[in-house]
């Protein structure tokens, strides 16, 4: 005969609130359209720096409505960054963007993605390309050894329409370059390799203009001093921003000779929609 247990044992076993739910621990809001959160990491998680995963709420019918974020934090982060933006009638966004430190999100752990350093083939000289909310798989990547162990160069682009935009990477870019743990981590000196070109296409600032723009006339290369511009014998190239920029992006990297590589086959640059919620 078994056992009967008595009702209150019972009920004092609950079940998790949410399938795959990890607790906020942290959010910041960086404009009324912008902000970044962290999340508890579950143990068993690996993903490779330049990756993402779906994340969500439960939506009004009780079913996960999930959508694709990358990981803004690097591979070997105890918890697990995202940024993203906020779109006020977005089904997921208009209430993700109401998070607080304690509450829960769902988190599906299979992490996938091509902007990861697997799909490249060796090279000297790496890019990033992003506009807006672009910036988070590379916020990933820049706080990740093997992107300095890789390359003597790391140069990161970010477009965004207003100043503000440009803020979560611009503080992101500063605190790698005073962090004492990361130059442990990465080997001194690894901050040097870093090179960071913001430009703003609808509010004034030091240098306006597309990214696209910038590279076909070349002014990129002249501001940084780069000779000979992008050369598919030296220069790889990760991208992210919206589908007409990864487009045109896509069509000026293929006209320097540079090939879209895969994981299943390394090339000279990838590239990966910035997802919106
Ligand atoms: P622009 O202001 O000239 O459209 P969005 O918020 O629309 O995603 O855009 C983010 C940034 O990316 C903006 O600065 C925008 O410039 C720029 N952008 C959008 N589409 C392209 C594109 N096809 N090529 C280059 N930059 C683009």
């Amino acid at each position: 005969m078994t056992e009967m247990k008595p009702v209150s044992e019972v009920t004092a076993v609950k079940a998790p609130v949410l399938p795959d739910a990890q607790t906020v621990t942290d959010v910041k809001h960086w404009t009324d359209s912008l902000f970044s959160f962290k999340v508890s990491r579950p143990a068993s998680l690996r993903f490779r720096s330049g990756e993402f995963v779906m994340i969500g709420l439960l939506g009004d019918n009780g079913k996960p409505l999930l959508r694709a974020y990358s990981i803004a934090s690097p591979s070997w982060d105890e918890e697990l960054e995202f940024y993203s933006i906020k779109v006020q009638d977005g089904p997921l966004t208009s209430k993700l963007q109401h998070i607080k430190p304690g509450d829960q999100i769902i988190l599906r752990p299979k992490p996938v993605g091509t902007l990861v350093h697997d799909a490249l083939l060796p090279g000297k000289r790496l890019w990033f390309f992003a506009t807006g909310t672009g910036f988070a798989p590379f916020a990933s990547l820049l706080r990740e050894p093997q992107t300095y162990e890789d390359y003597d160069e790391v140069i990161i682009t970010h477009t965004c329409r207003e100043v503000a935009e440009l803020e979560y990477g611009r503080q992101l870019i500063d605190g790698i370059r005073q962090d004492e743990m990361l130059a442990e981590l990465m080997g001194e000196g690894f901050a040097d390799k870093i090179r960071y070109y913001p430009t703003t296409t609808r509010e004034e600032s030091p240098k306006m203009g597309r990214i696209t723009t910038l590279l076909q006339d070349g002014e990129v290369f002249a501001d940084l001093g780069i000779e000979g511009g992008i050369k598919p014998e030296t220069d790889r190239a990760m991208v992210c921003g919206s589908l007409a920029f990864n487009l045109d992006i896509k069509e000026i990297l293929e006209g320097f000779g540079l090939r879209e590589g895969a994981n299943s086959e390394p090339k000279e640059f990838v590239i990966e929609k910035a997802f919106v919620g």
